[in-house]
């Protein structure tokens, strides 16, 4: 008998799946086992979650195939991907919220519904392995970190033996994170295959035994935790700088446009976001922020933009004369009539930034525009910007009268960042400004955004991709746990070094 070649509880190979044309992993090869916890680690966008969600059921890979236990699989639904005894925890909870735990537990499970055996079992799973759960309890009754349990609950209820969750630690208080990090080891020493999905350095070495790592979609290898080290997996999730040939006209006339002392966010949860952030923000230049997600980039726009509850600290915006006018307070509608005008192109363009139903004429009109230099000198009609957005950005749609929800994500995201600056910023917030889109469009937005910087607007440029912040910042703001780890040149800049301040605060370890 050959008892130790272990045969992997899943083997991905060669797994390709594109959105449109976005690759969004890339002849991925993936072992799990059981009796491991495997921490799948990379940056924000690099495949995580979309290689997982093949596995799970909600995708369908377009190429490659998957073994479960040396078999090869077709998985086409979260149902087959039960049957094979795998089961994932989302990022976004899909509890009910009206209905016990117990309830949602069984919830669309065939036969009768026994809730009094249905809480033995559920007592007997929570015994075993750790967990700290009312199954009597009401779904709205709890925190976020009890709903989580729930969701776990659940998918062991339903006889998951290979186990994956998405950054579960994203939601949780550092002691939270402790306990779950506890029962996932319970669940390991039981037998079973764990997964987790997460950037975070700390988590990796604290509860895994296993990282693999990916890269903008590709597999670029794995290794027992206890044989690397921080250095070594960053390096890996970076990798080598890549040249992209994006312009970088040299700032002229800079003057300070914004300054932010001190800043504090905390999350509703009572997590702090920000931690005592400041910087200055020039006119004429591109201050890109660095940071892996969830690091305090979406708090530092939203505070900016008047869009977050602040607990300390200032933002300060200078005008023209040099005197200043603090933001904070203020709404975002006030923050604008001040003659600030801030634009954002929101992380979810769908979501607040477009109206989804109206055509692009209309959504040109709920931006009020300003007087001002703008790359769209035209400012005569809604229906004229419209026109000017859909041939400048070569916006693929029948026309102007289109719904934006027929169009295209990077059609969307075009349009998006086309109204903003069309509203002749004076600084000028963009996160994820070329997330989806291909190589062609994106290069038309970082254009776009060194057409305003030429014109005096500072910016500030949120962006998933290092290889692009490198080559089109003026400077780069790394931030690290909420905190700035460092203000860099971006014409000097290493992307190694870029790399190590994302992960570890002036080179020591982050314990955020
Ligand atoms: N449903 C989707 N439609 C279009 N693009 C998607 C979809 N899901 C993911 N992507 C894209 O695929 C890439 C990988 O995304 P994802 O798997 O969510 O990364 P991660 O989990 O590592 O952050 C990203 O470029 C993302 O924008
Ligand atoms: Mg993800």
């Amino acid at each position: 008998m050959l008892m130790d070649i272990k045969i992997p509880a899943v083997k991905m190979r060669d797994i390709t799946k594109r959105f449109g044309p976005v690759v969004a992993n890339d002849k991925v090869w993936l072992d799990i086992y059981r009796g491991e916890i495997l921490s799948l680690l990379g940056e924000n966008g690099s495949g995580k979650t979309t290689l997982m969600n093949m596995l799970s059921g909600i995708y369908f890979p377009d190429e490659g195939t998957i073994e479960i236990d040396g078999k090869e699989v077709v998985i086409k639904s979260p149902k087959d991907a039960l049957n094979l005894g795998i089961g994932m925890v989302h990022q976004h909870f899909k509890l009910v919220d009206v209905m016990t735990a117990a309830e949602n537990i069984i919830l669309g499970l065939p036969g009768k519904k026994d809730i009094k055996a249905a809480c033995a079992k559920i007592k007997e799973i929570c015994d075993r392995y750790g967990f700290d759960v009312d199954p009597n309890e009401k779904i709205y009754n709890m925190s976020v970190s009890q709903k989580q349990t729930v969701e776990i609950v659940k998918v062991l209820y339903r006889g998951a033996e290979i186990l994956i969750l998405d950054e579960p630690t994203a939601v949780l208080t550092p002691q939270e994170s402790d306990k779950l990090f506890a029962v996932m080891r319970n669940m390991r020493d039981d037998g079973k295959a764990i997964v987790i999905i997460t950037h975070k350095m700390h988590e990796v070495e604290d509860v895994s035994d296993r990282v693999a790592i990916l890269r903008k979609g590709q597999f670029v290898g794995d290794m027992l935790t206890a044989s690397t080290n921080a250095e070594e997996m960053t390096n890996m999730m970076v990798g080598h700088a890549v040249h992209l040939n994006i312009e970088r006209p040299e700032p002229v006339n800079s003057v300070p446009r914004m300054e932010i002392k001190d800043l504090t966010v905390r999350s509703i949860e009572g997590v702090v976001k920000l931690d005592n952030v400041s910087f200055t923000l020039n006119s004429g230049e591109i201050l890109g922020i660095a940071g892996i997600s969830g690091c305090g980039q979406k708090e530092l726009l939203e505070a900016i933009a008047g869009l977050q509850r602040t607990e300390k600290g200032s933002i300060s915006y200078i005008n023209d004369d040099g005197s200043h006018e603090e933001l904070i307070g203020k709404d975002p509608l006030a923050i604008q009539n001040l003659g600030v005008t801030l634009s954002f192109v929101p992380e979810d363009r769908l979501g607040m930034g477009l109206v989804a139903n109206m055509d692009l004429s209309d959504n040109m009109m709920l931006r009020s525009f300003r007087k001002g230099r703008s790359f769209f000198t035209d400012r005569k009609a809604p229906r004229t910007l419209a026109e000017n957005i859909v041939k400048e950005l070569e916006v693929v749609t029948p026309g102007v009268t289109t719904p934006v929800r027929r169009l295209s994500g990077g059609n969307v995201q075009k349009v998006l960042v086309g109204r903003e600056i069309a509203s002749a910023p004076k600084v000028l917030l963009t996160a994820y400004a070329v997330r989806g889109l291909d190589v062609n469009s994106s290069y038309v937005i970082y254009d776009l955004l060194n057409k305003q910087k030429q014109a005096g607007v500072g910016i500030i440029y949120v962006g998933e991709d290092l290889d692009v912040l490198l080559e089109l910042s003026d400077r780069i703001l790394v931030l690290c746990g909420g905190k700035v780890s460092g203000i860099i040149d971006g014409r000097s800049a290493d992307k190694r070094q870029v790399g190590l301040m994302m992960t570890k605060l002036g080179g020591e370890a982050n314990e955020e």
